[in-house]
């Protein structure tokens, strides 16, 4: 397997958009076209590629141990996964914000450096926002979807959570009340695949590059 390049894919929208990409930098793959299928692996022969698809915050995982040399992910999640892998390029695509938001009434509690609870998918970026940025203490309740739920039914004053359009805030009464960072989706390159698979693997850091806009 080592004369293979294994890209892991972020599932849903993002690998779409990935593999959209790597077409247009030449690099293909016929089989993941098939959106029936179970299968879990996809390769191209000639090209001695393989691809795999995982849920986002699995992605760095298997970078980090080399299960995949290279893969696609958002950024808010290798922020709050911490993974000691390559980022390489940004893909400027999958763009949104790591926001904190909530009612309009809980723009006062982040006024204060009183204690508040914060409900998020991401209670290490939560943390260090609250911690080293705001110097305000804060309880963090970890959720893993719908979180802005949260305030609605009072287990928390405020979330962290990916905004895109607005329209999940909105239809529910909650609005943007600071940002943390912007997010888009990023390269990120197994650390020993990077010395190993060189040639190969800056080869397709160059034609992705070139295809940005
Ligand atoms: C994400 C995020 C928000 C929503 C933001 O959730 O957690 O809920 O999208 O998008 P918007 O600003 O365009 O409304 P996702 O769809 O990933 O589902 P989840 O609730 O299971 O996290």
């Amino acid at each position: 397997m080592n004369d293979y390049i294994t890209i892991a894919l972020t599932k849903g929208r993002l690998a779409d958009k990935t593999m959209q990409l790597l077409n247009k930098a030449g690099y293909y793959c016929e089989e993941l076209k098939d959106k029936g299928s179970r299968k879990l692996i996809f390769t191209n022969e000639e090209q001695k590629l393989r691809f795999f698809l995982a849920k986002g915050p699995d992605v760095p995982t298997y970078v980090e141990y080399g299960a995949a040399d290279i893969g696609v992910v958002g950024s808010d999640i290798i922020m709050e996964e911490n993974r000691r892998v390559y980022e390489v390029l940004d893909l400027g695509f999958g763009k949104c914000r790591m926001c904190v938001c909530g009612p309009d009434e809980a723009r006062e509690l982040l006024q204060h450096h009183e204690m508040i609870r914060v409900t998020s998918k991401y209670p290490n970026i939560a943390r260090d926002f609250f911690y080293n940025r705001k110097h305000q203490t804060v309880d963090i309740i970890k959720l893993n979807g719908s979180v802005e739920l949260g305030p609605i039914v009072s287990l928390g004053d405020v979330i962290v959570d990916i905004v895109e359009t607005g329209s999940t805030l909105k239809e529910n009464g909650l609005a943007v009340l600071e940002e943390v960072c912007p997010v888009s989706a990023r390269m990120i390159v197994n650390q020993v695949s990077m010395q190993m698979k060189t040639r190969r693997i800056r080869e397709i850091i160059g034609n992705v590059r070139d295809c940005l806009e």
